[in-house]
């Protein structure tokens, strides 16, 4: 008989951006935190059940695994330029007969063309994406963004802070590209919007920002001390369910390195 807890996760052993659904967007022993903070980070923002929220570069699904079933029937929109991913997180993640339920609606632009779907969203969501994007493209993204942005609307992000701004003009993967915050603000800026830090914990250091538009600004809650929320996710991540599952992939990669050797 074979135990869960001892076989590898999918795609776990295969670096990011490998060629598998769960590998390609991130860590595959993180597969399943990284899904659990963006919910609860948008739960926690406010997002309910009636509300419409737009998934930008939404992969293979691993938050709209958690936000499908939460959200009413037609109230998720995912964008994802590499459709594999759509449809291999719909084959292992999310199952036909939900996607049958819930209805979501996919775009597989890769312009951030976000008027697409034709309609204003409560909630918007780009969890790693600017951490891969040029400054054009952050720009293109909130140009868009803030068309489809009603009055009270609340578009979360992350982005890796650094000291220097990304000068590429080119999309950067599996590697990440940094920006100040001074950068960030100034992109709101030049939409009209604010942007407005949160002290969310990111499992891969990045750090989250709220656009939204300035009247709104001050509605943004806060989330607690940083430290604590901090340290609250440190031992998330030593949970001993998540130390153990690493060591025994270590383990069983060491082993079949071997019997191919043999
Ligand atoms: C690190 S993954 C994050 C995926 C997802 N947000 C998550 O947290 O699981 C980055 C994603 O951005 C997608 N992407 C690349 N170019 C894009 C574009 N122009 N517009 C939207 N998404 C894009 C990639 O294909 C990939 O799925």
């Amino acid at each position: 008989m074979s135990d869960e807890r001892t076989e590898e996760k999918p795609g776990e052993s295969l670096p990011t951006g490998a060629n598998h659904y769960r590998a390609f967007v991130g860590p595959g022993q993180k597969y399943d935190l990284m899904a659990a903070m963006q919910f609860n980070l948008l739960t926690l923002l406010g997002l309910r059940e009636n509300h419409t929220l737009l998934d930008i570069g939404c992969g293979s699904l691993r938050g709209g695994r958690l936000f499908i079933p939460y959200l009413l029937p037609g109230n998720y929109y995912g964008m994802e330029p590499e459709e594999w991913l759509v449809d291999e997180g719909i084959k292992n993640e999310v199952g036909r007969d939900l996607i049958d339920l819930k209805k979501p609606t996919f775009s597989h632009d890769a312009d951030f063309t976000l008027t697409t779907f034709g309609q204003k969203f409560d909630f918007l969501l780009a969890q790693s994406i600017f951490s891969h994007a040029s400054g054009k493209q952050m720009a293109r993204c909130l140009s868009e963004a803030v068309k489809v942005m009603t009055p009270t609307s609340v578009f979360a992000a992350t982005y890796v802070r650094g000291n220097t701004n990304y000068t590429g003009d080119e999309w950067a993967y599996p590697e990440c590209v940094t920006y100040t915050p001074h950068y960030m603000q100034s992109l709101a800026g030049e939409q009209e919007l604010a942007c407005v830090p949160l002290s969310w914990p990111h499992p891969n250091n990045q750090s989250w920002v709220v656009f939204t538009h300035r009247s709104n600004a001050k509605k943004i809650p806060s989330l607690g001390d940083p430290i604590d929320m901090g340290k609250r996710l440190r031992k998330l991540e030593k949970y001993i369910y998540v130390k153990a599952r690493t060591k025994i992939s270590a383990v069983l990669r060491k082993r079949k390195a071997r019997g191919k050797s043999r």
